[in-house]
């Protein structure tokens, strides 16, 4: 699947995107390279949690500039009732140029059905895709 972001300014502010979806082209190598730079906190420093992390998820979305991977969605879903983005990282250099929002959408579009959930500031910064606010969402915070 190829997007061309609308959202990019210019065409060589991005060029064009390919969203794919699945592990092909990924390395814990590689996702920590993202992850540090972008910058995402995760265990970037152990490389097994890290590919776990993805071999778990439901649906996991990458960005590619030619050969450049760009951006990463990883989501968690049951495929019914809930879904979850829980990261979404761009590579700074090509940040605020419509890259994120090619993956919410593509999001969007396999999760449609289900409601997805987000934590932070991505809701706000994406609410015009449709996100809003809830006040009843509690967690447990995780324990060893
Ligand atoms: C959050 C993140 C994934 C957004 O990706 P992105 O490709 O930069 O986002 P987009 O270019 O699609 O921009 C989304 C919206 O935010 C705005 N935006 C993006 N970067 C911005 C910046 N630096 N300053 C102000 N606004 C910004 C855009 O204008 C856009 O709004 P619009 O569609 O109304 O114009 C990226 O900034 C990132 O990787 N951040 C670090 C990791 C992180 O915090 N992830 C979220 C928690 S999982």
């Amino acid at each position: 699947m190829r997007y061309t972001p609308q959202h990019a300014a210019s065409s060589d502010a991005t060029g064009e995107i390919e969203i794919r979806e699945g592990l092909d082209g990924l390395t814990p190598g590689r996702i920590a390279v993202l992850y540090r730079r972008a910058p995402l906190r995760r265990p970037v420093s152990d490389p097994a949690a890290l590919w776990t992390m993805f071999e778990h998820a439901s649906l996991v979305l990458t960005a590619w500039k030619s050969s450049r991977l760009v951006g990463i969605a990883r989501v968690l879903s049951d495929s019914v009732l809930y879904s979850y983005l829980v990261d979404l990282a761009v590579e700074p250099d090509v940040q605020g140029v419509g890259i994120g929002r090619l993956l919410i959408q593509s999001v969007l579009d396999r999760c449609r059905g289900t409601d997805l959930l987000v934590r932070g500031h991505l809701g706000r910064m994406f609410k015009h895709e449709g996100l809003q606010p809830v006040t009843d969402a509690w967690v447990v915070p995780a324990r060893k």
